[in-house]
């Protein structure tokens, strides 16, 4: 999957996508991500792609020649435009899932108080948030946005992990986990993990999961009743 991604900063993006499983799936070919620094399409000597908002207010506006000439060099049909922002629709596994299908992406990186307008009146396919409150930059939005979509392709994960996802329901919180040691401090790996009895540790880590569910997110708990009892 290739991301493109417009930014004020481009160098933000560097250290995390050497890390870990992004590094080895940007190296393997899985994804590609390509940087575009809105900056250098600033007419401004001092690269400024800041204003100050009409009608007034706090805070600056990203200002929109920089952006729509970046979007320019990049925008291709069927290449859907993502803004990240505060006030877009906040991402959900549905989201994730449908956009994971797509071969390629676009990102552009909301920054300031916000983006003029205009652009997203003229390109922007989607604004989308990452939850109810606010960061300093969408990048951070942005590098959310590309692990999520990146841990969904065929060999980011190991197969074991990404069929986990689909076995267990899917409005259920995961199980606690345990590895060696047996006891550490005084507390021990419950004895259920440890009989080898699969059938057993199935169920015991679907109540688990379950009552997880319930004590800490009664509104995933409340679709997960749903589903399972055909509402
Ligand atoms: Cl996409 N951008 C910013 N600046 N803040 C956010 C967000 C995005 N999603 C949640 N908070």
């Amino acid at each position: 999957m290739i991301f493109n991604i417009l930014t004020l900063f481009p160098e933000f993006f560097e250290s995390p996508l050497k890390t870990g499983l992004m590094g080895k799936a940007a190296e393997s070919g899985i994804i590609r991500v390509e940087l575009i620094d809105i900056r250098d399409f600033s007419e401004n000597k001092h690269r400024r792609c800041d204003d100050y908002p009409y009608g007034g207010g706090s805070g600056m506006v990203l200002t929109p020649a920089p952006v729509f000439k970046a979007i320019e060099s990049v925008k291709k049909s069927n290449v859907p435009l993502l803004l990240t922002s505060p006030a877009g629709r906040v991402l959900d596994r549905d989201f994730i899932k449908e956009f994971s299908k797509k071969e390629e992406i676009s990102i552009v990186c909301g920054n300031y108080e916000g983006v003029d307008q205009r652009v997203i009146d003229r390109y922007i396919d989607y604004e989308v948030s990452i939850g109810d409150y606010v960061l300093s930059g969408g990048e951070f939005a942005a590098l959310v946005i590309v692990n999520a979509l990146s841990r969904c392709l065929p060999g980011f994960m190991s197969n074991a992990s990404s069929l986990d996802e689909e076995s267990f329901e899917e409005n259920l919180l995961e199980y606690p986990h345990y590895t060696r040691p047996r006891e550490i401090e005084g507390m021990a790996v419950p004895e259920i993990l440890l009989n080898g009895n699969h059938e057993k540790i199935r169920l015991w880590r679907e109540t688990q999961s379950i009552e997880k569910t319930k004590r800490v997110r009664p509104d995933l708990y409340k679709k997960y009743i749903e589903k399972i009892t055909g509402d």
